[in-house]
């Protein structure tokens, strides 16, 4: 399992949750239920509005392959279903509440929805018939390597229980995550500890168990308030998966007005698995490693409160290149040289578009953090350099986001070459190419309405994963490292981090502009 193909959005809602006495996890998880179900009745309406980038419509496909849909574990090569588009598309949820899969329901039988109070009938039940752990967390499996878990997933679905169960989960709508304990942390740790349980559950002790990792979208609810949600990232990129989190984070809020059907509804089914001593061996295996791949990684999760997109937009500056420049100017101040930077831009602008990458790094970048710390320098040319930065990057993003960038171009080049069995060309195997491929710094804005952050884990093993979501008037960043490095730590990155945002206000605040 690779971090980066896990991305999660963690919110932080146990003030709200706390706030309303009678609503407890199950009525808070019912609400989220039914938000997610108002948000799909609109995709299959299609009555989501078109998103616009830089005043241009955006390809809206991502919206139809999040829900119903999950990647199979292959021997070769793993494949994404899509159930929505089937004759018979699912009408039910899976919901794992202590390492146990139920199949859930969620439409009456003249098609409505279940309401949220129906809907917390049903947790109740799941909740009661699951009181506790099971000796056999089938799910971790799918934490396990894809050509390992490839190979189980073919041995557990020989029997004809396990398949059906598989299935289930496959075709469901989306997971809810019912949540153990996850271990005590100081408030201030509060949040890095929320985004750990979201992106992979604390490992096989806590809540990694408690997941079916290959489905594309899982709500998790924690037992102490703390909500999110982790997505395989396959089938889309984080801003249609914000855009429903947005909707349903909305829809917890408003008061409950349907009343209920008062017709008896069916219990909902537990999905069994036969498990046998060499898939129970797997489960050991999947444990261990997990547990591995969790201790290994460290993520810091904090909100810079000195100033969101407000400065740069005052200062007539894009924000993401803003930022973008204050990590490369981070990046400097701790290791004095520059890095392979990625920052993925939307290619939506064009039919089923994905990404491509803008390259943060650039020479105007390099003189801006070069000479950023120079006593011999003055202000004024300081200010120059990082307007030159700014803009630098802001042209790479207007290339990027218009299909003008490089990198997937080449990728697309060395894919036909293995395709048509050529040999690759020379360009590919230059250790240069593999140089600039090898991203320290791995980044990403993903934008929400609500205050929240997604966050991820680096792409190689000594590099960092920044996600940041700038707000009007603060920064919510998630930045993640490995401990197995001693070259990286995420914390000191983070600190160098608020320290370059509010270094660069600073210089920009004392150099007067009729200077510039
Ligand atoms: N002066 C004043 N304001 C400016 C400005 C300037 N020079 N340049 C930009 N702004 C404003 C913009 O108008 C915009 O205003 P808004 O808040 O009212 O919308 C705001 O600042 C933000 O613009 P900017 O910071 O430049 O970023 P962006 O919104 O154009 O986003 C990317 C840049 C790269 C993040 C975006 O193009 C993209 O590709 N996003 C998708 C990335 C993605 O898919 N991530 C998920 C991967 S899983």
């Amino acid at each position: 399992m690779t971090f980066r193909n896990l991305e999660v959005l963690v919110k932080n809602c146990r003030e709200a949750w706390r706030g309303e006495r009678k609503m407890q996890r199950i009525g808070f998880a019912a609400k989220l239920i039914a938000g997610v179900l108002e948000f799909k009745t609109m995709i299959d309406n299609e009555t989501i509005p078109v998103e616009y980038l830089g005043g241009k419509p955006l390809c809206m496909n991502q919206y139809y392959e999040v829900l119903s849909s999950c990647r199979i574990p292959g021997l070769k090569r793993d494949a994404v279903v899509n159930h929505a588009k089937s004759s018979r598309p699912p009408k039910h949820i899976t919901v794992v509440h202590n390492f146990q899969f139920f199949m859930l329901d969620v439409y009456n039988r003249d098609g409505t929805p279940l309401t949220t109070e129906q809907l917390c009938v049903q947790l109740e039940r799941i909740c009661d018939a699951s009181l506790t752990p099971s000796a056999e967390p089938v799910g971790i499996l799918t934490t396990q390597h894809r050509d390992t878990w490839g190979k189980t997933y073919a041995d557990l679905i020989k029997d004809r229980t396990n398949k059906e169960s598989v299935l289930a989960i496959q075709r469901s709508i989306f997971t809810l995550c019912l949540d153990g304990p996850m271990p005590q942390v100081p408030e201030d740790a509060y949040r890095s500890c929320a985004a750990v349980q979201m992106l992979h559950g604390g490992g096989s002790l806590w809540n990694s168990g408690n997941r079916w990792f290959d489905k594309t979208l899982q709500f998790i609810v924690g037992e102490d308030g703390t909500c999110g949600a982790n997505y395989e990232h396959a089938p889309a990129e984080g801003p249609p998966i914000v855009a429903l989190i947005d909707h349903v984070v909305e829809y917890t809020r408003k008061p409950e007005m349907v009343h209920s059907p008062t017709v008896p509804l069916a219990t909902p089914q537990k999905l069994h698995f036969n498990i046998t001593p060499e898939i129970k061996k797997d489960i050991e295996e999947a444990k261990q490693k997990m547990n591995e791949l969790a201790n290994d990684l460290d993520m810091r999760v904090i909100v810079f409160s000195h100033f969101g997109k407000n400065i740069a937009k005052a200062h007539k500056m894009s924000p993401d290149a803003f930022i973008q420049v204050a990590l490369q100017l981070a990046y400097y101040r701790m290791y004095q040289h520059c890095c392979a930077t990625y920052e993925s831009a939307s290619l939506r602008m064009f039919r089923l578009g994905r990404t491509d990458t803008i390259r943060s790094a650039s020479s105007a970048s390099a003189a801006f953090v070069k000479s950023f710390d120079d006593p011999n320098k003055q202000n004024t040319e300081k200010v120059d350099l990082l307007e030159k930065a700014v803009v630098a990057h802001r042209s790479y993003t207007n290339l990027a986001i218009s299909g003008q960038a490089i990198d997937r171009h080449l990728l697309g080049l060395k894919m036909q070459a293995a395709e048509e069995k050529i040999s690759i060309p020379d360009v590919f195997k230059d250790p240069s190419y593999a140089k600039a491929l090898h991203y320290r710094l791995s980044t990403s804005q993903v934008p929400s309405k609500t205050d929240c952050v997604m966050c991820f884990g680096p792409v190689v093993p000594n590099g960092y994963g920044v996600c940041y979501n700038p707000m009007n008037d603060h920064i919510n960043f998630a930045v993640s490292s490995f401990n197995g490095c001693q070259e990286t730590n995420a914390a000191d990155l983070a600190q160098a981090m608020e320290s370059a945002l509010v270094d660069m206000r600073t210089l920009l605040e004392q150099t007067p502009r009729a200077k510039l």
